[in-house]
């Protein structure tokens, strides 16, 4: 990484912690019980996606049509299972590299911000004791379009007041690098995003990027 950045954002949700199975059974408990077919691959389409857009891509798969009501009751009951299930997070959740990655960032002057679109940051970052850790956090309860809308990393870059074009975005979701990409910042693709070409510098984890002694 040739540039001087100034800030760091980090995608929360398969970057910092690992949700994903969490999510996974949520939906499909609310798929079961409504007799929607619903896989791990379905639940991979849901990354960096905001709640009401997944349950629109779950309900791709259903058999009749609900009105807004029952998608709004639909969604919160999953959220019900999800939040029962990240209660049982703990440290361990945490991505390999991602900490070290952070302290990285730090010790080199750099200021460091989540931006998620996810409405239970806090709770997770308190479930797995990040919720210090951060200069910063902006998520799904500051903005009205998630991603691959810019705003939630303009939002982190404001709380920050560091420009856009001095951020550098971390991110597991193709919908993510867009949203990084739309808001004027570079952005390393990890994990699941990991092969997507739009993105300024691509690994397949932190852990990787980190140089070992
Ligand atoms: C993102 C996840 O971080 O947050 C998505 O990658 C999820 O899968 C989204 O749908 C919204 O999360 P929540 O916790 O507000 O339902
Ligand atoms: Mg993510």
């Amino acid at each position: 990484m040739t540039k001087k950045y100034k800030a760091v954002i980090f995608d929360l949700d398969g970057v910092i912690v690992s949700t994903d199975e969490c999510h996974y059974e949520a939906w499909k408990m609310l798929a079961d019980e409504e007799g929607i077919y619903f896989d791990r691959e379905i639940n991979q389409r849901l990354r960096g996606v905001s709640r009401m857009e997944s349950l629109e891509i779950v309900l791709e798969r259903a058999t009749k049509e609900y009105t807004e009501a029952e998608k709004l009751e639909m969604a919160t009951r999953k959220n019900g299972y999800y939040v029962e299930k990240i209660k049982s997070l703990d440290k361990t959740a945490i991505l390999a590299g991602a900490l070290e990655f952070v302290s990285l960032a730090k010790n080199a002057g750099l200021k460091v911000a989540i931006g998620s679109s996810s409405k239970n940051t806090m709770a997770i970052l308190k479930q797995t004791g990040c919720e210090t850790l951060f200069d910063a956090i902006a998520d799904g309860n500051d903005i009205k379009n998630s991603k691959p809308a810019p705003d939630v990393f303009l939002v982190a870059a404001e709380k920050l007041q560091i420009a856009p074009t001095d951020c550098m975005v971390v991110e597991d979701a193709e919908a993510g690098v867009d949203a990084a990409l739309a808001a004027g910042m570079d952005v390393l693709a990890v994990g699941f995003a990991s092969a997507y070409a739009k993105a300024t510098y691509r690994a397949k984890s932190l852990d990787e990027v980190l140089v070992k002694k």
